[in-house]
């Protein structure tokens, strides 16, 4: 058996399955350059047959990430997600064809409780069309990943019997979902073991592990499934997915690395890409990260407690047992200041991995300037703050052209803003609020006036000291007309929407996360 652990990244599919984690089709090809750059073996790109737009977004990616025309450049496969029907595997496939290395993943649940209560299917009726499916799929696609969902709820007997059949239809990779975060760390190794000692012709195909971390052992359950012979493990940047999220890719990674001794096990991840991608999935699908989240975590590497501190400055072992420029975090320092020129900028965001054309790159540098005068040195944090804005504006129909606001204790809090319109034209409104930022939402709303409820407001500063840049995160909810395909639960809800904005004032900042979250929300509008 290899000792190689396959990392298969779910970011773009069960990780935007997140609420609010809706992202554009430039976001998702920025992340997908990125888990490219952080050295994935497959990106799982989208569920293509959700829509039209879910489908182009795929494909772009498996053009432009997963294909390269030098033979001897590491390409990662690109996947998609189809139900087990000749629809979904149609769309999928035209998705994702376009990669040098395509795979089609394609589920069906197993447990009792699916069979009668979602897919009102006899286990028979189930054996038959898996069998099918995967045959359909594999007739187009050389790769083809089968998932039996809420496998960890399953009968193990009739778990065996449908696994079999989808090897013998030409399956390659098996992956055991534990869909609903439910078995333990004993019982995942053990149910991996099982199924790798006793189904008929399971040396033939790659074994995965898919968890979610509902009782909060999504890591613990992976790495279990991992010693007990699987060799794909499917992970999301920060830990993001439905409810309380997917396994992160970061804690597994990082335990195979810094427990060799433990698991003598290798990925192909540059782990000093980490904390780079894990900021952007953070800013683009609005979802902060716990300060105390292992690995990605504001503390994670922070020795604040002054015995710590003292330990720390004798030995750095006494408290850490990875370094933070191990997983990219130690890379903040000073890059730039206010003297940079514009080709020091371009230099930076080149080696940062950005791709900028002309257009944008000159839009950056006037918001690098703007922040070089407000802000001594810029670091690298700064930067991605900066671009990922860039990123979202460029988009925009509307765009915060200038605000004011008055608060304190002393009479009413007043924001007046003036936004440019999708024509070029600017507009101003003034509103009162409970506070400044309600003041300005209330302006903006009276600009935009498209239906929208805040559902979630986050902030924090990215880099330490009293210059820091400011970042907000919102979510809102479009009304009941805006609704998502979810591919597991076969049926439709509410899209909800994140945006991001960053500045040295807090204000203007929660200004454009709001205006990002709503230019989303009116894009995803069917025209009127
Ligand atoms: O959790 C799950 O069961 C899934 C499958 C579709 C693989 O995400
Ligand atoms: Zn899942």
């Amino acid at each position: 058996m290899t000792n190689y652990v396959r990392v298969f990244d779910t970011t773009l599919r069960d990780g935007e399955q997140s609420p609010g984690a809706s992202l554009t089709s430039a976001e998702k090809l920025e992340i997908a350059r990125q888990l490219a750059r952080l050295g994935v073996d497959v990106i799982e790109a989208g569920f293509p047959a959700a829509s039209p737009d879910d489908l182009e977004a795929v494909r772009t990616i498996a053009r432009e990430v997963g294909h390269s025309t030098n033979r001897d450049t590491r390409v990662p496969i690109i996947a998609g997600l189809a139900r087990a029907n000749a629809n979904d595997i149609d769309a999928c496939w035209e998705a994702v064809r376009h990669a040098r290395l395509p795979r089609i993943h394609t589920f069906l649940a197993t447990s009792d409780i699916h069979l009668e209560h979602k897919l009102k299917m006899t286990r028979d009726a189930v054996v038959t069309r898996v069998r099918e499916m995967v045959a359909y799929a594999r007739a187009l696609c050389p790769d083809v990943e089968f998932s039996p969902e809420d496998a960890g709820r399953s009968d193990r007997d009739f778990l065996r019997i449908v696994l079999a059949a989808a090897i013998e239809a030409g399956a390659t990779t098996l992956n055991i979902p534990d869909t609903v975060g439910y078995t333990t760390p004993a019982e995942y190794g053990g149910l991996i073991a099982e199924l790798i000692a006793t189904t008929p012709g399971a040396e033939h195909v790659t074994w995965s592990v898919h968890c979610h971390d509902d009782l909060g052992m999504a890591t613990a359950n992976s790495l279990a499934g991992i010693q007990a012979g699987a060799r794909q493990v499917e992970v999301a940047v920060n830990g993001i997915g439905e409810r309380a999220g997917n396994t992160s890719l970061e804690e597994v990674v990082m335990a195979l690395h810094t427990r060799p001794a433990v698991f003598g096990l290798a990925t192909g991840i540059d782990t000093t890409q980490i904390a780079r991608t894990s900021r952007m999935v953070s800013n683009y699908t609005g979802i902060p990260v716990q300060p105390n989240k292992a690995i990605v975590g504001a503390n994670a590497f922070a020795h604040e407690a002054g015995i710590h501190q003292d330990g720390m400055l004798k030995n750095q072992l006494t408290y850490e047992i990875m370094r933070p420029d191990t997983v990219g975090m130690g890379s903040t320092q000073l890059v730039l200041g206010k003297h940079s020129g514009r080709h020091a900028l371009k230099s930076r965001l080149v080696e940062l991995g950005y791709t900028l054309g002309d257009a944008d790159l000159d839009r950056a540098f006037t918001e690098f300037k703007r922040l070089a005068d407000k802000k001594k040195v810029i670091a690298d944090a700064d930067l991605e703050a900066l671009i990922s804005e860039e990123m979202a504006q460029a988009h925009e129909l509307f765009v915060l052209d200038g605000m004011q606001v008055a608060c304190g204790t002393m009479g009413m809090p007043t924001a007046t803003v003036r936004l440019r319109m999708p024509d070029g034209q600017t507009q101003v409104s003034a509103a009162i609020g409970t506070g400044p930022v309600d003041a300005t939402y209330k302006a903006i709303d009276s600009i935009i006036q498209v239906p929208g409820t805040l559902l979630e407001f986050n902030v924090h500063a990215i880099t330490e000291g009293i210059d820091a840049l400011g970042q907000v995160t919102v979510r809102i909810a479009g009304t009941d007309t805006l609704q998502t395909m979810d591919a597991q639960r076969e049926e439709r809800r509410v899209r909800t929407f994140g945006g991001y904005g960053a500045d040295t004032d807090i204000i203007v900042a929660a200004a454009k996360a709001y205006l990002s979250a709503l230019n989303k929300l009116v894009h995803a509008r069917p025209a009127r």
